[in-house]
């Protein structure tokens, strides 16, 4: 697999943390560090932190983005957010998928897919989240849970959109545990789901797709995490919240 063939992004995922003033604090401090990043950074944040975090990432090679998108474009969806009103914003990413929304907030592959659907037409970049759970993982099924969640979220996807789809193994039970993945599980799962873009789309544009690696990524493991030929990055949770140890991971980002 040649890294060459495709753009390595290091994103942080804030989740629930951080006030529209705490926003502009940690994009200011993060700013100075990665500015000479070899690879694309991406700060995904709280939909109430956006305007902020854009004002704050102006003219700096840091971009912004969402952390979920609802399938409509407007009606009758209390508390949700569409693609639309987080483009009108100039918000360009989304996350769609993560484990945390599938596991408290009821999303499925079927609604990961029209989330997906929604945010590909209004011309966003879409990081997919896929991963087993740990009893998964023990029984055998990584595979066929991990194939089946991207598959499902790709069903639609025209091939000319792929250039806008990042995808996120993310195993549940490397999520904020601390219990990160081995750079060799990261590698495998990660070099499965490009298998299954191929399968679906073939050999040139899986070698295109950036494939990222998330769960407990910090700035001791990152770089080995990030040597796996098929981890072309990270989504990043805890640490994304910590100026040094988010610019140390993006140092660590092998770019071609
Ligand atoms: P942690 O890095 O805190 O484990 O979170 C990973 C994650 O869920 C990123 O989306």
């Amino acid at each position: 697999m040649n890294k060459s063939l495709r753009k390595a992004v290091i994103a942080g995922n804030w989740k629930m943390n951080k006030t529209p003033a705490e926003a502009k604090e940690l994009i200011e401090a993060i700013k100075p560090l990665v500015k000479d990043a070899d690879c694309g950074v991406l700060c995904c944040v709280p939909y109430v932190d956006l305007q902020t975090a854009l004002d704050a990432a102006a003219g700096s090679n840091i971009e912004i983005g969402a952390e979920n998108c609802h399938w409509e474009e407007s009606g009758a969806f209390t508390g949700e957010i569409s693609a639309k009103m987080l483009t009108s914003m100039g918000v360009k990413y989304v996350i769609i998928g993560h484990s945390e929304r599938r596991t408290y907030f009821g999303d499925t592959d079927v609604t990961v897919q029209k989330r997906m659907r929604a945010a590909l037409n209004a011309g966003m970049t879409v990081i997919l989240c896929v991963g087993e759970y740990l009893e998964q993982r023990e029984q055998g099924v990584t595979a066929e849970v991990v194939s089946s969640q991207t598959k499902i979220a790709l069903q639609g996807v025209d091939a000319s959109e792929l250039d806008r789809v990042i995808i996120a193994y993310e195993p549940v039970w490397a999520i904020g545990t601390g219990r990160t993945a081995t750079a060799d599980q990261a590698g495998e799962v990660c070099g499965l789901i490009r298998s299954v873009v191929e399968g679906l789309y073939g050999k040139e544009k899986a070698d295109a797709m950036t494939i990222q690696y998330g769960g407990s990524m910090n700035a001791k493991n990152a770089a080995e995490l990030l040597a796996q030929p098929d981890v072309d990055g990270g989504l990043i949770g805890g640490a994304s919240l910590k100026p040094a140890d988010f610019a140390e991971i993006v140092k660590a980002a092998v770019n071609g």
